[in-house]
């Protein structure tokens, strides 16, 4: 097994510091040679099953391409075909995919579908997004901030929005790394109750506000996210009531270090959470940030399918 805590990569807490900073590692000497197509083929005739219950731009093309950059190839599926947990138990979807191809990469809604796949599959697992975690958005998020700013230990990591799915993958992450991460949220908007206590429990820094302001002291990464997830579309109208002063803009920005570095996991709903000046602006290294999905799932990849 390539990774010591299980054959799956299902949230950041689950692996430890070594492990994950092998992955961040593999990501960063792989990164030239995939830009310079000279990667070898170390995983030929490996079949990667990227199933979805929701839509993706960068999960999908990202997990794709990173497969076939090691020499393996995909499956796009939708959940449309699969039915997980409705047409066919979790269980038996793991059991037959498992059969076929040699690992599997879900993005839906329940967490609790991914780790049951990831119990009755014999293949690796990968966790594309849940309502609860996206852990491989936040491996390259902090990929991102090592290339930019150095070691992400000691770094304040500052997310204006949502306690979602995101903030919750930052606090795992702070339960792994010794950067501190601070949430700016409204009342009500607080992440997972579950993984704040796993969070104390670990001794991981983090702060939750209800003051963007009072957030940015410190920062070194402004960090932005929709303010409504996949799946709660029909909350969309009071949500935009309820984030109202959470926008990532210049005036929120005006008095951070100029090195300080802006973040959005993309999709972003400009003129929303985050305007123009800022997604374009200099500090922005929001395509940067893009980018390294691709570079931290393959090294997640090659270490799992090895
Ligand atoms: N950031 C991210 O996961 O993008 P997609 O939803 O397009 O995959
Ligand atoms: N929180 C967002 C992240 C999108 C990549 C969502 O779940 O829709």
């Amino acid at each position: 097994m390539a990774l010591k805590n299980g054959k799956d990569f299902l949230s950041i807490e689950q692996h430890t510091t070594e492990d994950l900073r092998r992955i961040l590692d593999l990501a960063k000497a792989q990164k030239p040679l995939a830009r310079a197509h000279k990667l070898p083929p170390s995983h030929p005739g490996r079949v990667l099953a990227c199933v979805f219950a929701k839509p993706s731009l960068r999960t999908r093309v990202s997990f794709e391409v990173a497969i076939r950059q090691l020499g393996g190839t995909s499956l796009y599926i939708t959940d449309q075909e699969i039915g997980l947990g409705k047409r066919e138990s979790v269980h038996d979807v793991a059991k037959v995919l498992s059969r076929f191809v040699d690992g599997i990469m879900i993005r839906t809604f329940k967490q609790a579908d991914v780790d049951g796949l990831a119990r009755h599959a014999t293949v690796p697992v990968v966790n594309g997004l849940t309502d609860l975690l996206h852990p491989c958005q936040v491996m390259g998020d902090i990929l991102t901030i090592e290339e930019h700013l150095g070691s992400v230990e000691n770094k304040t990591v500052v997310m204006v929005g949502d306690g979602n799915n995101l903030a919750n993958s930052w606090l795992t992450a702070a339960m792994r790394f010794p950067f501190t991460f601070v949430l700016a949220c409204p009342r009500g908007y607080e992440p997972d109750e579950r993984i704040l206590q796993e969070a104390d429990r670990a001794g991981a820094s983090y702060v939750i506000t209800n003051d963007p302001r009072e957030a940015m002291q410190g920062a070194h990464v402004i960090y932005g996210d929709v303010w409504t997830s996949m799946g709660q579309e029909a909350e969309g109208q009071k949500r935009l009531r309820d984030f109202t002063g959470f926008q990532i803009n210049d005036d929120l920005l005006a008095d951070v270090d100029p090195s300080c570095i802006v973040l959005h996991c993309l999709p972003a709903h400009r003129g929303e959470e985050i305007t123009d000046a800022v997604m374009d602006g200099p500090r922005s290294a929001v395509f940067d940030q893009a980018e390294n999905r691709l570079h931290a799932q393959r090294a997640i990849l090659a270490l799992l399918m090895a």
